[in-house]
């Protein structure tokens, strides 16, 4: 079994080796978004080794959607998730098969249903309107894409309710309960459509509510194979997306529930789906790329006032958006080193709180932290910062970016995956 968090010895010794590369750290890099990329490997291989050979991984591009990771992600032999156009774009431009990409956009305008049909790409219509449109784009053009529908298993809500999307309301996929016959009749109607798509929400629902939500979604699908096998000898829904949304630790001692549990899990609650008569497809995000990244971020102020001390420092709202919204939802473990990268032990008599630079109230990151004394020039490590950070990264004020950096464990030096932007991108973005 893989570990599930990056240690703060590693990120600590990383830190110091970068401060040394002088072609990494400039003086402007007050902030760097770090990936180990053996941890994002390790992943993807645990994946493919513990799913049936015949799976689609599609991890999810809305998690991570830089480039050059992108397309080391297609050489390991996985596909993407996209949510857009222009994900769906970027998927393409890194090198992925047409095949390979699952494009589960929920408002799908017609000329992006014809050119993902055209692409040939796996493609999960979120509603009976987008059936109804598919079809009728089908009666026009050839396509080799599989169609799948996306269903809301209604199963319920997580703990994280912004992430949730299982409750009996939910603006994706079509709801089950009321719409069951329905659904059946969509299968009957058009002989394309062969698939079908789960996804309940990301971190916040437990295990046992994800496998709730393939269970009903498998129940469903079980029934429509056997009302149509009276038409034909052959299974009509041959795929079956089961989602991503397994939950990660952002707490360095909770072991989560491994991949290798989770699919013995689902092994035993939903058999069938492994015993050949559907092809997999997974779209895992948040557990490939969370714990992977971390960000450096150096301490610009330490403002000491009686009974509390903010660090001022150079990420907030704009790289962890939903820990400043929802920042009871969300946590990052914060460990503090010093300007050679080196940990800092003991704790400070003073709670800390950990503020952006931001020109607004809640851009804030932590509070109540317990730290060592820290002090103008240290560095704070932000743990888990992998997934769903850059890739919901806030324009507000206009900060610039910062640069992204990969490493291997085996000491091979840094990649630089994304340069810090410059004013003149910034300036371009907003022209
Ligand atoms: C349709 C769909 N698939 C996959 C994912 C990835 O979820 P996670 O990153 O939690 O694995 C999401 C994220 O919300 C999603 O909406």
């Amino acid at each position: 079994m893989i570990q599930s968090n990056l240690s703060k010895e590693d990120m600590s010794s990383v830190l110091s080796k970068a401060f040394k590369d002088k072609t990494l750290f400039s003086p402007d890099d007050t902030a760097i978004l770090f990936y180990n990329l053996n941890f994002i490997q390790e992943k993807i291989s645990d994946l493919q080794n513990l799913f049936p050979e015949s799976a689609l991984h599609a991890i999810a591009v809305k998690a991570n959607p830089l480039t050059k990771i992108l397309a080391k992600m297609q050489t390991f032999g996985v596909g993407a998730e996209v949510a857009s156009l222009p994900e769906f774009h970027l998927a393409e431009m890194a090198g992925f098969a047409p095949e390979t990409i699952v494009f589960d956009s929920p408002c799908k305008t017609k000329s992006e249903i014809e050119y993902a049909l055209k692409a040939g790409v796996h493609l999960n219509a979120d509603s009976f309107d987008e059936l109804d449109r598919i079809g009728e784009i089908l009666k026009t053009i050839r396509s080799k894409s599989i169609v799948g529908v996306r269903i809301n298993p209604q199963v319920g809500t997580g703990t994280i309710k912004s992430t949730s999307v299982a409750g009996d309301i939910s603006k994706f996929g079509i709801p089950v309960n009321d719409n069951r016959e329905k659904i059946i009749a969509c299968f009957l109607k058009y002989d394309w459509l062969t698939g079908v798509h789960v996804h309940i929400g990301s971190q916040g629902c437990p295990v046992p509510l994800v496998i709730e939500g393939i269970r009903k979604v498998l129940d469903l699908a079980l029934e429509i194979n056997e009302r149509l096998k009276l038409n034909s000898a052959q299974n009509r829904i041959e795929t079956f997306d089961i989602g991503g949304g397994l939950p990660v630790s952002y707490h360095p001692e909770i072991q989560p529930v491994s991949m290798e549990q989770y699919l013995a899990m689902l092994k035993t609650a939903c058999p069938e789906l492994f015993n050949g008569q559907f092809r997999l497809i997974t779209e895992f995000g948040r557990y490939i790329y969370a714990n992977s990244g971390w960000v450096a971020s150096k301490v610009e102020y330490v403002k000491r006032e009686p009974g509390y001390t903010i660090i001022m420092t150079h990420v907030g709202a704009d790289l962890f958006l939903r820990k400043s919204y929802n920042p009871a939802d969300w946590h990052h473990h914060i460990t503090v080193v010093d300007k050679n990268g080196n940990l800092k032990t003991g704790t400070d008599a003073t709670k800390y709180i950990v503020a952006g630079p931001l020109c607004f109230a809640s851009d804030v990151i932590a509070r109540d932290l317990e730290l060592p004394v820290v002090e103008e020039g240290d560095y704070i490590l932000i743990h888990d910062a992998g997934a769903y950070t850059l890739s919901m990264w806030s324009r507000y004020n206009s900060r610039q970016m910062p640069k992204v950096a990969g490493y291997y464990t085996e000491n091979k030096g840094f990649e630089i995956l994304k340069d810090r932007e410059t004013k003149e991108d910034l300036y371009e973005f907003w022209s």
